[in-house]
């Protein structure tokens, strides 16, 4: 394999951080591109000569300052964009355009005063492609632009159009759509709504490696899928509950009363500032399917992802060791 000079955004995230691993792993010198106030603990410490001779190296710097971006790039054989404002809603709706789109904006500029990059690979969401509400959707899918949910899905739809739109200028982007990836950090007493909508759901793992593959082989200019099993939540919340050995909830909570909910907690958010777990967009989000095939992906990127419940028999051990949940 050959081993390449790669830049990762967004590497203190949580897809991020275990990107770098792997790709650091693979042999490669990965650049994590992360910010003064960024948490590194999921970042291989910064050092020569992985098992596999792979190198980290931290660079400081903001998608939003276009100087630290391109100093960042210097070098740089491929680009990993991950770095983005994931939230269902913040006080400030217009840092979204900015991070979201105006980040990769920044990416594509530098890519061109660069002049050593041979790919970027783009993380974009499967909210980039919009609801699929009675049908599964594949890589044909562009959202329509008439509503959204949410501002992050708005964000993630503009900035599709942007790598779209860079790809047919001949740029070599590939976006990679992840579905929701598992990472439940709470307990809820019912089943949400009807709870019967599916969604896709990721492992993580999976993802890094359809990343890792789309580099390799990837062709420049194509959508590629990296969604996983289409469940819906009552399943998700059926198939917990027999891994955890508890009970499953006996009861579904209207989503009304998880939109009030998520009223209150938003005006709590405005007075305390802390992010609210619930929000009305994500009420929105849940009223609709984000149901979508990955046959491409398996198909060219050798995409092999997991099925939901190997993937919660992992997660959801893991969680309980960090103390994020109790069963
Ligand atoms: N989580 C999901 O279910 C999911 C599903 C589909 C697609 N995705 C996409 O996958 C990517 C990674 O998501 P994630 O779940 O790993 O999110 P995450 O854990 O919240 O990580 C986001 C990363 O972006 C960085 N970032 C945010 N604003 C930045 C800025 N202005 N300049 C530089 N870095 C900035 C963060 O840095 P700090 O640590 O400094 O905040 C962090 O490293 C995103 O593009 C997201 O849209 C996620």
């Amino acid at each position: 394999m050959k081993k390449r000079v790669v830049l990762v955004t967004g590497a203190s995230g949580y897809l991020g951080g275990r990107l770098c691993r792997e790709l650091f792993n693979g042999g490669h010198h990965v650049k994590a591109f992360v910010r003064r106030t960024s948490d590194l603990s999921s970042l291989p410490p910064p050092t020569d000569g992985g098992t596999r001779g792979g190198t980290l190296e931290l660079v400081f710097g903001d998608v939003t300052d276009y100087q630290s971006l391109l100093h960042a790039c210097s070098g740089c054989h491929v680009i990993f964009h991950a770095a983005a404002l994931v939230e269902p809603w913040l006080p400030d709706p217009s840092r979204f355009l900015s991070v979201n789109v105006g980040g990769l904006k920044n990416v594509l500029q530098a890519y061109k005063e660069t002049g050593t990059i041979e790919k970027i690979v783009y993380t974009s969401s499967f909210f980039a492609l919009g609801p699929t509400d009675g049908y599964l959707a594949n890589e044909t899918q562009t959202h329509s632009g008439k509503f959204f949910c949410t501002e992050y899905e708005k964000s993630k739809a503009v900035a599709d159009k942007v790598a779209l739109d860079a790809a047919s200028e001949g740029m070599p982007i590939l976006p990679v759509y992840p579905g929701i990836i598992e990472r439940f950090n709470g307990r809820l007493p019912g089943y949400i709504g009807q709870a019967n909508d599916r969604f896709s759901f990721s492992h993580v793992d999976d993802v890094v490696d359809g990343h890792i593959t789309a580099m390799d082989k990837g062709k420049p200019g194509e959508r590629y899928l990296l969604t996983g099993e289409n469940a819906s939540f009552r399943d998700v919340f059926d198939i917990a509950a027999m891994i955890t050995q508890t009970k499953r909830p006996s009861f579904g909570i209207p989503l009304l009363v998880i939109e009030a909910y998520g009223w209150i907690s938003v005006l709590f958010s405005k007075l305390t500032g802390k992010l609210p777990l619930i929000s009305p967009p994500t009420v929105c989000v849940l009223r609709h399917q984000w149901a979508y095939s990955c046959d491409k992906a398996k198909a060219e990127l050798d995409y092999h992802p997991r099925s939901l419940k190997e993937g919660l028999s992992e997660v959801l051990p893991w969680l309980k060791s960090l103390g994020l949940i109790k069963y």
